[in-house]
């Protein structure tokens, strides 16, 4: 019998719920809890941490988990590194549904970082706006460069007050589409953008908005997760999850 644990929080992860539902599978969802009202999910939805790697593995032994789909964003690289380590301990076969990351295009001038300390370093010391397109953790590097005005977009309100001096936010819920990432880059007056390299659709529309405004961006390279089975095709996972013994 498969019983399969998605870690979500992605669009991925929401086209993998939903093939599973469609396909009369016995799977489970799960999210971080980080935004107030997540997409609702054709499967059964648990909700926050579990507890770090000891907490992980005891999930996985009560709700008699066989397989493991690590649909969470790049980023989301602690979740990723626990759940190889449980899964290894617990020899449960793990893959990751990962978007591929994002590529420079002719006329992009991007400049690559590492994280988001070097992102903060990589801006410019004159008073500049700046979109900063990476959620609302780790804004508080950024205080550091408080020359600069930064337009924030959020999922949620901001429930206590930003970092930042100088800031506008916009609340919005992706996809993103060009046109609407243009119009709002020029309302604020965007000098700047930097992004985290998610990759995917949903949110590649500011990439093509600042190619089309000639602006800079500072582009934050993922972080690094150990090796494990990775596809960036639905179809992939699912014949992976039909052909992998549990
Ligand atoms: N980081 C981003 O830029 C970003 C962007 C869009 C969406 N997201 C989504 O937001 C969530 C949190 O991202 P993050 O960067 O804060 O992750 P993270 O730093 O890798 O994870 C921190 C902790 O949050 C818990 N966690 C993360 N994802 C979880 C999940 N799907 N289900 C249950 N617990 C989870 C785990 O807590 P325990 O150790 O207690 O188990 C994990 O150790 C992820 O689900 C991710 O897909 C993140």
């Amino acid at each position: 019998m498969t019983r399969t644990l998605v870690l979500g929080g992605t669009t991925e992860a929401s086209r993998l719920a939903k093939a599973l539902a469609e396909a009369g599978e016995d799977a489970v969802f799960s999210y971080a809890g980080r935004t107030a009202s997540p997409v609702e999910q054709p499967l059964p939805t648990r909700v926050g941490g579990f507890g770090g790697v000891e907490g992980l593995q005891a999930y996985l032994r009560d709700e008699a988990i066989s397989h493991v789909v690590d649909a969470t964003h790049p980023f989301a690289a602690q979740m990723s590194r626990n759940v190889v380590q449980a899964c290894a301990e617990a020899g449960l076969p793990l893959c990751a549904f990962e978007r591929p990351a994002w590529q420079a295009a002719k006329g992009d001038d991007w400049s690559h970082v590492a994280d988001i300390d070097a992102a903060v370093q990589a801006l410019p010391k004159a008073p500049a706006r700046v979109f900063l397109a990476i959620g609302k953790q780790n804004l508080a590097g950024f205080a550091a460069k408080p020359q600069h005005h930064y337009l924030l977009r959020l999922v949620d309100a901001p429930a206590a007050d930003l970092p930042l001096p100088q800031c506008s936010v916009e609340i919005a819920r992706g996809p993103f589409d060009e046109a609407g990432d243009l119009a709002l880059m020029q309302r604020h007056g965007i000098t700047h953008l930097v992004s985290k390299n998610a990759g995917g659709r949903g949110a590649s529309a500011k990439l093509a908005a600042a190619r089309a405004l000639n602006l800079p961006i500072v582009m934050i390279d993922r972080p690094q997760v150990p090796p494990r089975m990775t596809y960036g095709d639905l179809a992939e996972v699912m014949a992976w999850l039909f052909h992998t013994p549990g």
